[in-house]
């Protein structure tokens, strides 16, 4: 459930009308709406009341620093994978002790700074990671807290190229030689073994998946404590999905109901990293229709937003439901209609052959479901501007990230030396 609905015949975000939004800053641009973002959060804690679960964030889906401390205020931590954003989970006020620091390719500038604003843990995914962590650990004289990110040859069943837990991804320890690392580990004097990680991958909407991964993470804490290692703590990622069109997704109450029922009895404390389903339905992109073009074989809505403010139908062939913010009179002509960004390539297609009540230029549209890896992935691509992001509270906007222009962007540039 959101919170953006038609009130009075207008899409509104809360009680706040998003036309109104549009004649003042322009478009296009993202509305987060902070009652959304509150009910996901709450929902996934409620599922989670029985266990002694933290909540970290991931803030890649939306490392806005407003909407990290809308999160952080209701007790969130956070999951970063970069010194960016462990920055802005700082800056958002979300406290070092529930900051866990993500990531395949963390450099030593990044395992350093998470080491001093002692965060934490680090979750290690390879020999050569842990080796070079405790090195640095030895050489500030401390020591890291580490868990064990383990690969646990599990297909999640999304898009292949956010699945992150089969054998031949890049992502964590594969399963059967976590035992092997742990204990080598035991011998590097930095290193605190905190305990296991796991993230099999994003938009899951299957339970099936998570319930053979986690029954393999169970099998893997059982034989590691026989040997003596205590594990703690086990770190279940993220990658619960939302519903983008008609596609059914567990709830965060069945998920909850499977850790439980798995892991429940293990004595370790949780931490989950929910991105996608706290922040994803909590957020629109704002766009008007450039041009309505008849084209040989299709009518063409022309939107002035692109694939580079959204990239997830073009890379990912996402579908996002797209509505027109002035509410349709019940019974409005549909037309058949392919909804299309201004970028100079063909990828930049947000919808095919899409039914929608009849639209003229000038009109605005709502992409739906575009709160998270939204505004995070878009780029300046044909020398485009960085959209505005917009916060709703009630009856109020906020603008949360201001419109980078081009020209900003230019200022960075320099002709060479034997050039100017
Ligand atoms: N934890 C780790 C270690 C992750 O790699 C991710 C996402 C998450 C947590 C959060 O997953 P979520 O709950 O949001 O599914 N750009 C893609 C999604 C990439 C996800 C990357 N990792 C998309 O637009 O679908």
């Amino acid at each position: 459930m959101d919170h953006f609905d038609y009130k009075n015949g207008a899409l509104a975000a809360e009680d706040m009308p998003i036309s109104d939004i549009a004649e003042a800053i322009g478009t296009p641009f993202y509305c987060y709406s902070t009652a959304t973002i509150e009910r996901h959060y709450r929902v996934f804690e409620e599922a989670l009341a029985g266990l002694p679960a933290t909540i970290c964030y991931a803030v890649k889906a939306n490392s806005n620093v407003a909407v990290i401390k809308t999160l952080a205020d209701l007790g969130a931590g956070a999951d970063v994978v970069s010194s960016g954003e462990l920055t802005r989970a700082l800056k958002a006020g979300v406290p070092a002790s529930k900051i866990i620091f993500s990531g395949v390719g963390k450099t030593r500038d990044e395992l350093t700074h998470a080491l001093k604003e002692n965060i934490l843990q680090i979750n290690v995914e390879s020999e050569p990671e842990l080796q070079v962590l405790n090195e640095i650990a030895g050489s500030m004289g401390i020591t890291a807290p580490v868990a064990f990110r383990i690969n646990p040859d599990i297909d999640a069943h999304t898009h292949n190229k956010i699945s992150t837990g089969r054998s031949e991804d890049k992502f964590g320890i594969e399963w059967t030689r976590i035992h092997e690392v742990v204990k080598a580990a035991n011998s590097l004097s930095h290193i605190e073994n905190v305990g296991l990680a796991m993230h099999i991958g994003s938009q899951l909407t299957e339970l099936e998946p998570f319930r053979d991964a986690f029954i393999r993470l169970k099998d893997v804490v059982t034989i590691l404590r026989a040997d003596g290692h205590k594990i703690p703590r086990l770190d279940l990622g993220g990658g619960l999905g939302i519903p983008y069109d008609t596609a059914t997704t567990p709830s965060p109450a069945e998920y909850g109901k499977v850790v439980a029922e798995i892991l429940g009895d293990l004595d370790a404390d949780f931490l989950f990293e929910p991105g996608r389903l706290i922040v994803g339905n909590a957020g629109i992109l704002v766009t008007s229709i450039v041009y309505a073009k008849e084209g040989a074989t299709r009518r063409f809505l022309i939107l002035d937003a692109a694939m580079n403010d959204l990239m997830r139908p073009s890379l990912y062939e996402a579908k996002h439901d797209i509505m027109p913010v002035s509410e349709p009179n019940s019974g409005a002509n549909l037309e058949r209609v392919n909804v299309v960004g201004p970028v100079c390539e063909t990828s930049d297609t947000f919808a095919t052959e899409l039914d929608l009540p009849s639209a003229e230029a000038g009109d605005l549209l709502a992409i739906r479901s575009a709160g998270a890896y939204g505004a995070v992935m878009a780029s300046t691509y044909n020398s485009r501007a960085l959209i505005p992001e917009v916060l709703v509270k009630g009856d109020a906007y906020s603008i949360i990230r201001e419109r980078i222009e081009p020209d900003t962007l230019i200022k960075y540039e320099n002709l060479p030396n034997w050039n100017s």
